[in-house]
């Protein structure tokens, strides 16, 4: 590599890197870190939980294990300085015929506590933008 590609790499990497402090930012300074995304969370299962559409998927869950691994799945997912530990979203929600509408009355849920922790609109889209994709893992065809 001569020394001019080699400058342009370091350019690449440097643009690669920048994005990941500006995401930091977006956890810290949108979700309010963690103290933020352990309330967004919260609220959000809370919502779920008196939800009589899905209620049930969730009768036999610890909810409070629940609402750590997403808190720390929802940090990573904005670029915060986490690492999800919980299991991956297929082999946690294989069996439970999850469809659709149940998905997207989750997303509600989310959506109504992120609003209510003052996180600005484009801040949620990121989040619910990284989510979306996580449908087909999620839900089982009818
Ligand atoms: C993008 C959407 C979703 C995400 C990111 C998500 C994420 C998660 C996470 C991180 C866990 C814990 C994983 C673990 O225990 O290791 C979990 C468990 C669970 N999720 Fe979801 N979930 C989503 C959608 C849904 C929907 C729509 C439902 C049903 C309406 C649902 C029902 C459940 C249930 C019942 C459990 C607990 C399973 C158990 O207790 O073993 N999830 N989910």
């Amino acid at each position: 590599m001569n020394f001019r590609n080699f400058i342009a790499s370091l350019a690449v990497l440097g643009s690669l890197a920048a994005p990941a402090f500006a995401d930091d930012e977006l956890y810290t300074k949108q979700f309010g870190g963690k103290p933020g995304m352990a309330k967004i969370t919260h609220e959000m299962m809370v919502g779920v939980l008196a939800d009589p559409r899905i209620k049930d998927f969730f009768a036999k869950t610890d909810i409070e294990r629940l609402e750590f691994l997403l808190a720390e799945q929802f940090c990573e997912l904005v670029g915060g300085p986490c690492k999800y530990s919980g299991r991956d979203m297929k082999t946690v929600h294989r069996g439970e015929k999850i469809n659709t509408a149940h998905f997207n009355f989750l997303a509600e849920h989310l959506q109504v506590a992120m609003e209510n922790n003052g996180v600005p609109t484009w801040a949620q889209n990121k989040l619910i933008a990284k989510l979306a994709p996580m449908h087909r893992d999620v839900t089982e065809p009818r």
